[in-house]
């Protein structure tokens, strides 16, 4: 009798067990400590085609290389594990289609039952869905790009009278106007940018940057905006940072949200302090704020995208709630990591690090330190 592929341990499970969990759609597999496995259903079978007649690994039935990694990990803490999307997601051909699932790996002790359980769950359609939204948002984006730019351009040669004389009043109007397509257009170039991210494409062009250079490109837009505000924008820099090894636009592009982000949330009379320190291989860029803060239970929320704090009045501040959403695939792809210490009332200190360019590669790379 075939029952999904694998051994049945007898006595394991009962014979109506055995049988719910071949009407699973989903294929299941159940390993032992040594990532042996013991039992797979049905659905594994026609999947992975694993008749595996015992003494195949979980790795060798399935053909998924970082599922050793993951199970060890999981196998190794007795707790199911945290991982992230792209890591339990894999993507797997069989007869000329594509499939996406999404990989579950749950302890299971139980008697003579000692090992994990192992799920994939079915998310191609979830995956095509993601796919469309994401050429949608991109295709759009594009297309609002040029009459936006139109627009912009007119309303500035009518604000500096290029086409006659306004009236206090019209050029009131006029302002709003240009503060909405300025709104609109950081909408558009962040849509893009995320398109760009979910479809990996994003393209990292690595060099070594003097990070002095990247902190005042970073600020120096933004001090203008401070000021108006009322809020007191400082740097505080080490005298001689060492370079590192980091894409000089988009490192540029994080900082500024940031720093963006913590002018939106200060109020004026507060202050806004860009920190740059070395600790080991990386340098780490801070920004601290005395902002409203940013409560405990979202402050790994706000990483993803869309995700913006209630009662913050975000979007009427003129955010999406993407900034960080990119500026977290941005930092991961140059290596290094960005997360957030706050306390609501007191202020928030957003942190990431940058990987210090190792000192053989200093010379090797031409001491081209400048970024630009
Ligand atoms: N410095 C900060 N102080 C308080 N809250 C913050 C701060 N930075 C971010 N947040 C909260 O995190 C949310 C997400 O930030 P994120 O930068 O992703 O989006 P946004 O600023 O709202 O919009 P966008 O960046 O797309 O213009 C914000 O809406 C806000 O609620
Ligand atoms: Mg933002």
């Amino acid at each position: 009798m075939w029952f999904g592929g694998g051994i049945i341990i007898s006595g394991l499970f009962s014979e109506e067990a055995v049988a719910i969990l071949n009407f699973l759609p989903d294929p299941l597999f159940i390993i032992d400590q040594g990532q042996q496995v013991l039992w797979s259903n049905r659905q594994a079978g026609d999947i992975f085609g694993s008749d595996t007649g015992g003494n195949e690994t979980l790795a060798g039935v399935t053909g998924i290389e970082k599922i050793e990694r993951l199970a060890g990990q999981v196998l190794q803490s007795g707790s199911p594990l945290e991982f992230s999307f792209e890591d339990t997601t894999v993507k797997i051909k069989r007869q000329e289609k594509h499939y996406f699932f999404r990989i579950a790996i749950i302890p299971a002790n139980y008697n003579r039952l000692q090992g994990a359980i192992v799920l994939f769950t079915d998310v191609t359609r979830f995956q095509e869905m993601e796919k469309i939204k994401s050429d949608f948002v991109s295709i759009v984006s594009h297309e609002f790009r040029t009459p936006l730019t139109t627009i912009i351009v007119g309303v500035e040669m009518l604000l500096e009278g290029m086409l006659g004389n306004l009236t206090p009043r019209g050029k009131e109007i006029l302002e709003a106007i240009e503060g909405d397509c300025q709104r609109l257009s950081r909408l558009i170039d962040n849509l893009l940018q995320l398109s760009r991210v979910e479809a990996g494409a994003i393209l990292i062009e690595a060099e070594p940057v003097d990070v002095t250079n990247l902190v005042q490109e970073a600020v120096r837009p933004l001090k203008i905006q401070a000021r108006d505000k009322e809020v007191e924008l400082l740097v505080e820099l080490p005298p001689d940072p060492p370079p590192v090894e980091t894409d000089f636009n988009k490192s540029v592009w994080v900082l500024t949200n940031l720093i963006g982000n913590a002018l939106r949330y200060t109020d004026p009379g507060g202050t806004i302090t860009v920190r740059l320190q070395e600790k080991g291989d990386y340098l780490f860029l801070s920004v601290r704020d005395t902002g409203c803060g940013i409560p405990k239970s979202y402050q790994e929320k706000i990483f993803t995208k869309y995700v913006q704090v209630r009662g913050q009045g975000s979007s009427k501040r003129g955010g999406a709630g993407l900034g960080l959403s990119i500026a977290r695939d941005i930092v991961t792809s140059l290596g290094g990591e960005i997360w957030v210490e706050s306390e609501e009332g007191k202020g928030s200190t957003f942190t990431f690090t940058l990987p210090v360019l190792q000192p053989g590669l200093r010379e090797s790379k031409g001491g081209n330190t400048d970024g630009s």
